[in-house]
């Protein structure tokens, strides 16, 4: 199996009229072949003391590029380095006048929300769905419920009201739903490779992060949301159907293709994220599968 490449940032130009907003890390534009990316550098690890650089740039990448394989639409990404640090290139889908506005700017214009845009609440979520007037709101909630799951998989602990969005047209008066961004807090971005090994080696510590965390960054009642219990007694058909739909497409052989060529990647965090796919897959998203099927 051959590695995709691993660009050479630095030998691309910057694109001087681009920039980004986010929290986790610099970023900046650049042009690649005449298209433009964001690169997208390392968030640092909060718990430890300055400059431990995360794996996100890695994650991003394999979890995009997972999420396209699920018959979603996610953002194109390219690995490569720049100086020191591997960063990941993003494929800016701003083009043709179309500019993003993210949930939580949607989910302010509703007039009897109970919490602001950026409100976690699932039941406020849901409901800003259903009140919005720029998207078929069927079409928004199978995205909304599909993309959940596939967080649900790759154990996504950030995916708050700015973390997806739409493409607007003004001057066409089109919107579209944007592909999916910001995907680097899956597949658990903050482990060191000793961390990893010792996960790898202690079967409580694997259903620990299968069962307890990462948990959705939204609420119920104030409580975050817990994966596997969450997919494994809901009754509701939107999410049940959201299930079935991700669940059909899950190829493990494939994902673990993508993984196995990352670039860059070593073999304890190919091993380990080996292990946490099959994981997730076998204790969450399964046995959803199952029981969704019986309660269809
Ligand atoms: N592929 C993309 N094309 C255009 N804009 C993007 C793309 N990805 C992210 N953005 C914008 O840049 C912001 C920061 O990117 P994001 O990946 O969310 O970084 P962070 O992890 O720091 O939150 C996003 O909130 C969004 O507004
Ligand atoms: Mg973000």
């Amino acid at each position: 199996m051959e590695n995709r490449d691993l660009y050479n940032f630095n030998d691309y130009k910057r694109n001087p009229m681009k920039y980004y907003g986010g929290a986790n890390g610099s970023k900046f534009g650049i042009i690649i072949n005449n298209v433009n990316y964001m690169l997208k550098f390392p968030s640092k690890n909060k718990r430890e003391y300055k400059k431990i650089y995360t794996n996100s740039s890695i994650c991003e990448d394999i979890s995009c590029r997972i999420i396209n394989t699920l018959g979603l639409n996610a953002q194109e990404t390219l690995l490569g380095t720049y100086g020191d640090k591997i960063t990941v290139a993003c494929k800016d889908f701003e083009v043709d006048g179309y500019i993003l506005k993210d949930f939580a700017h949607l989910k302010n214009s509703i007039i009897d929300s109970e919490e602001s845009g950026y409100g976690k609440e699932l039941d406020d979520v849901l409901h800003a769905i259903r009140e919005q007037q720029i998207i078929d709101e069927k079409l928004l909630i199978n995205f909304f419920w599909e993309m959940f799951v596939v967080d649900a998989f790759l154990g996504n602990f950030d995916r708050h009201n700015g973390n997806w969005g739409f493409l607007i047209n003004e001057n066409k008066s089109d919107a579209k739903i944007a592909p999916i961004y910001d995907c680097a807090s899956c597949l658990y971005p903050a482990l060191s490779e000793q961390g990893m090994i010792e996960i790898i080696n202690d079967r409580s510590e694997i259903e620990q992060r299968i069962y307890s965390f990462p948990s959705s960054s939204l609420l119920i009642e104030g409580v975050k949301i817990q994966y596997a219990n969450f997919l494994q007694t809901t009754t509701s058909k939107d999410v049940l159907d959201a299930i079935i739909k991700i669940g059909s497409q899950i190829n493990l052989n494939h994902i673990i293709k993508i993984i196995y060529t990352t670039p860059s990647i070593t073999d304890t965090h190919k091993q380990f994220l080996e292990l946490m796919i099959n994981e997730r897959y076998n204790l969450i998203i399964q046995p959803a599968i199952k029981r969704a099927k019986e309660l269809i």
